[in-house]
């Protein structure tokens, strides 16, 4: 793909997809953001044009809306499209599976109906290691780990769009489809003027601590020290978010020649526990951190982290920041947060 070519960015405006197109600004590629600002504020486009130095194309609008998606293909010769707009929320997603399964599912229907009558065929689509449900046996998992049985509907939405999205291609060989399937996403643009800012009380980890550290939370509650791993806390892969940024950039880059549908765990490779994160995170704020033994949170996967060596071999993309780069950023982002909050 040549990289003036204009990307959609469903989805731009949040937490990964506001990283990537910064990332796809300084590649050179033009992207163009429609988001409906379920999940996300309006204010972060001004933010992103401040990291990138320019203007920022932004639809307002809804990827389940077809004629809205028409009229956006028709204005713009898109190249590709990077597919981030979904709701995310694992809890909520319990509650209430059928706004998931409509919203996650029916917006990526509507996108690949458009995409095919536009004759626009490369696809990049955020998945997730969720799709793993537990894993049996190793918890270094690569590509051909069997699926296990996601633990949410929301996991349930990534594995039934990988599925509608491998029916689609087998229909249509001209349609180049990615996933990418992320482990934890943590951190924030090293400029802290972007970053993750759940809504309400935080379910993941990282902006638990962040809003604990700074005050709006008491304490953090460390889930299970039983589990069988070397500190008796659970473990993951976490990845700063400007690396998953980079992977999209490498994906279109892949994308550039026919290739058949592919899989890339998008992971560092390495294991991190609850109680090492807390360690890297007192590092980074240099004060010590609120935090207590609880029990398990149900659901929780003990150890998962992934084998990204496809993603290395294949597309040239490896992660390339650290745990404690990660930590930092998003706690200078809380805190630029905080000051603007305190300022307006
Ligand atoms: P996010 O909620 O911050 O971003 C999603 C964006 O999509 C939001 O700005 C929201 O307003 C928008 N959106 C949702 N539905 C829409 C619709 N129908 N039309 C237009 N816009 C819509 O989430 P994120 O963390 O940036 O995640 C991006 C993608 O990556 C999602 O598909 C998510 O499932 C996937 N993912 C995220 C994680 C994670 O831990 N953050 C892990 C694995 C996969
Ligand atoms: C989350 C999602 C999962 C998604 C994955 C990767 C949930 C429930 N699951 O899971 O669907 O695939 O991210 O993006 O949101 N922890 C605490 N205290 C807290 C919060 C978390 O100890 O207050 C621990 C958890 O037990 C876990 C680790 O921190 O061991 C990470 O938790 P979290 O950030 O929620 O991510 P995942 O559990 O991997």
């Amino acid at each position: 793909m040549k990289k003036t070519e204009k990307i959609l960015v469903t989805g731009g405006a949040g937490y990964i997809g506001s990283h990537t197109v910064i990332e796809l600004i300084e590649q050179g590629y033009t992207p163009v953001i429609l988001d409906n600002f379920s999940n996300a504020h309006p204010s972060v486009i001004p933010l992103m044009e401040a990291i990138a130095g320019e203007p920022i194309l932004m639809v307002q609008g809804d990827c389940n809306d077809s004629e809205l998606l028409r009229n956006l293909f028709s204005e713009h010769d898109f190249s590709g499209v990077i597919h981030f707009a979904a709701f995310k929320a694992v809890g909520e997603s319990v509650a209430n599976p059928l706004k998931y399964y409509q919203n996650n599912l029916f917006s990526l229907i509507q996108l690949l109906r458009v995409m095919e009558e536009f004759k626009v065929t490369k696809l990049v689509f955020s998945s997730s290691c969720t799709v793993y449900g537990t894993p049996v046996g190793a918890t270094k998992v690569d590509e051909q780990t069997q699926l296990g049985v996601p633990n949410s509907p929301y996991g349930w939405t990534k594995l039934m769009c990988e599925q509608i999205l491998r029916d689609a291609v087998i229909a249509n060989p001209k349609l180049q489809v990615i996933f990418l399937r992320y482990f934890n996403p943590i951190g924030a643009h090293p400029s802290g003027k972007i970053g993750e800012f759940p809504q309400g009380v935080p379910n993941n980890i990282l902006p638990y601590m962040t809003q604990t550290a700074s005050g709006i939370l008491p304490q953090l509650t460390v889930y299970g020290n039983d589990y069988p791993t070397p500190d008796g806390t659970c473990i993951r892969d976490y990845i700063h978010v400007c690396d998953l940024a980079d992977a999209h950039i490498c994906a279109l880059d892949y994308l550039s020649v026919p290739r058949e549908l592919a899989v890339f765990n998008i992971g560092t490779g390495t294991g991190v526990s609850v109680l090492e994160l807390i360690a890297a995170f007192e590092q980074a704020t240099g004060k010590p951190l609120n935090w207590k033994f609880g029990p398990r949170r149900v659901g929780d996967v003990v150890k998962i982290y992934a084998d990204a060596q496809s993603a290395a071999e294949k597309m040239n993309w490896k992660a390339t920041r650290t745990v404690n780069d990660a930590v930092r950023d998003a706690w200078k982002w809380e805190q630029n947060r905080l000051a603007n909050e305190n300022r307006n």
